[in-house]
């Protein structure tokens, strides 16, 4: 802080929404050969354990089918972590202290035997509180949801009621379905051993600080959420983009596209707190039925005319960084005709008060030229008088951009006088960035996600109506496109932005993308 501003005191307001309680427990992962397992899970939970903010005691068990001890599995976890830890070098002493509280059980997940085995070492524990209060993780694809959770409440681990003070809680990754049946049937698999508030749906963006942010941003700030409305908003764009291709996870890719993998969830989501009203208070309940309030309030695609209003689209081989990477049918895994979209871009309607006639323009795309995901909210431009009348559409209309990720960052964009004697006006930008008010901190969206599950505070998880709702918008869409071939138009090179459908979508109403810079 400059010295002039000592009055200006920094005033620091700690939120009390979280429940705040880490009882002891132990955290079960099934499907613990798994990726996300060692990637993820492990790396998560070390640092939490290094920022002290684990429970004590607690105990991490998992369970997959291939043989291992505990010792050869902490080896496994341990060679991971020192490839994947966010924090570098990875300290060996203090790992041995986190590895001594991670187990192994072996089993097939279909067998009841495997159960047993969990339950008995679960009883080995000396602590009531590790035996009974259990965070279970399942790692697994949802065709295992409903096998694993009915073995689980048969071997008396997952209880509806479980005896006070104790708690079972599960948590299920995505893909959660692949449609609004299947999601339904899902969701009905779950709820028939445990209730909804045992249930933690991750959506991996709620995890990240900025996700959080945009309600901080929002709520807490009155010069901003008087203009967030359609009187001062023209329209708003959100882009997640991925230099990456689909890499190793063709044979996944093929059965979801980019609607199903990217939309139906992250951007859905990052839109729900983008337009939502403010909650009534800052409980989960509150801020989950504005969420889902907002995604009903989205105009139903008509699959008749999908085309108008959301545009696939697929890489072909281009350039990325200077390198030529093959196109997505070159992929391991992909079938050499697939039409299955890598990239999608939406123009969506939200019929409410506050947004009605305002276009949201959602995009998403793999291999595209930067990975950047940004919300940038592009504001009505002056009426044509004084500068406009001159300056036309050169004169740029303000904007407030979110920056996601990577450099974090909120900018807003406005014009300005160039100095000099000649009166010129170009836009200009302030802003604020994460690391440089705050210094570097980038927790894993996992470790912010794992704490709550384990504080059982269900804010950032996704509740069934939300995810269901969700479908409700996308299903539309994907029946709409149908089996038709991709068109040229619908192609794109690696390392642009996108197909030029993208472009005519947006030059229908007069808009442009605005593509995120690498240096936001
Ligand atoms: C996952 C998708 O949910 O999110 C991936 O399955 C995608 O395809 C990833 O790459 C993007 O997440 P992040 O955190 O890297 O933006």
């Amino acid at each position: 802080m400059a010295t002039g501003d000592s009055l200006d005191e920094l005033m620091v307001c700690r939120l009390q929404s979280r429940s705040g309680t880490v009882t002891p427990c132990s955290i079960v992962i099934f499907g613990a050969s798994g990726d996300l397992t060692s990637r993820k899970l492990i790396p998560a939970l070390y640092h939490l354990a290094l920022d002290g903010l684990l429970p004590e005691p607690v105990r991490i068990i998992g369970v997959a089918r291939r043989e291992k001890t505990d010792d050869s599995w902490r080896a496994e976890l341990f060679e991971a972590l020192k490839a994947h830890s966010r924090t570098q070098p990875v300290d060996a002493a203090r790992w041995e202290r986190f590895a001594a509280n991670v187990h192994y059980c072996r089993g097939d997940l279909t067998d009841p035997a495997t159960y047993r085995r969990l339950g008995e070492r679960l009883a080995s524990f000396e602590d009531p509180r590790l035996q009974k209060n259990l965070l279970l993780y399942l790692a697994v694809p949802p065709s295992q949801f409903g096998g694993i959770t009915e073995q689980l409440a048969a071997a008396g681990l997952l209880q509806r009621e479980p005896e006070e003070p104790h708690w079972q809680r599960l948590v299920v990754e995505k893909p959660f379905g692949h449609d609004l049946a299947s999601a339904r049937a899902l969701n009905d698999e779950l709820l028939r051993h445990a209730h909804e508030h045992q249930v933690f749906r991750i959506d991996h963006y709620l995890g990240k600080e900025t996700v959080q942010n945009i309600l901080m941003f929002r709520f807490s700030n009155a010069i901003f959420e008087e203009l967030w409305t359609r009187q001062s908003i023209d329209h708003v764009q959100i882009t997640v983009s991925e230099k990456q291709g689909v890499g190793s996870r063709g044979g996944y890719y093929e059965e979801a596209g980019a609607l199903r993998d990217m939309v139906q969830n992250h951007l859905l989501q990052v839109l729900a707190l983008v337009a939502m009203e403010p909650p009534v208070a800052l409980e989960a309940e509150a801020i989950r039925d504005e969420k889902v309030k907002l995604l009903r309030s989205v105009r139903p695609f008509d699959p008749v005319r999908v085309r108008e209003c959301a545009v696939r689209g697929q890489y072909f081989a281009g350039q990325v960084d200077g390198e030529t990477v093959p196109g997505y049918r070159q992929e391991p895994k992909v079938r050499p005709d697939s039409n299955v979209e890598t990239f999608v871009a939406l123009r969506l309607l939200i019929d409410n008060w506050r947004w009605s006639g305002v276009p949201f323009y959602l995009r998403t795309g793999k291999r595209l030229p930067l990975s950047a995901s940004e919300v940038r909210v592009q504001f009505r431009p002056t009426p044509h008088v004084l500068f406009a009348a001159q300056c036309g559409t050169r004169l740029d209309a303000n904007a407030i951009t979110l920056r996601l990720q990577p450099q974090e960052g909120i900018s807003l964009r406005f014009n300005g006088k160039v100095p000099g004697v000649s009166t010129e006006v170009r836009p200009v930008r302030m802003h604020f960035r994460y690391d440089t008010e705050f210094g570097a901190y980038t927790p894993e969206a996992y470790e912010r996600l794992l704490l709550e599950a384990i504080e059982g505070d269900p804010t950032l998880f996704l509740r069934r109506d939300e995810v269901e709702t969700a479908w409700q918008i996308v299903d539309p869409i994907r029946a709409g496109w149908g089996d038709a071939p991709l068109t040229n138009r619908e192609f794109y090179a690696a390392g642009t932005w996108g197909p030029v459908a993208a472009e005519d979508l947006l030059a229908r109403s007069g808009h442009a993308w605005r593509n995120p810079t690498p240096n936001a």
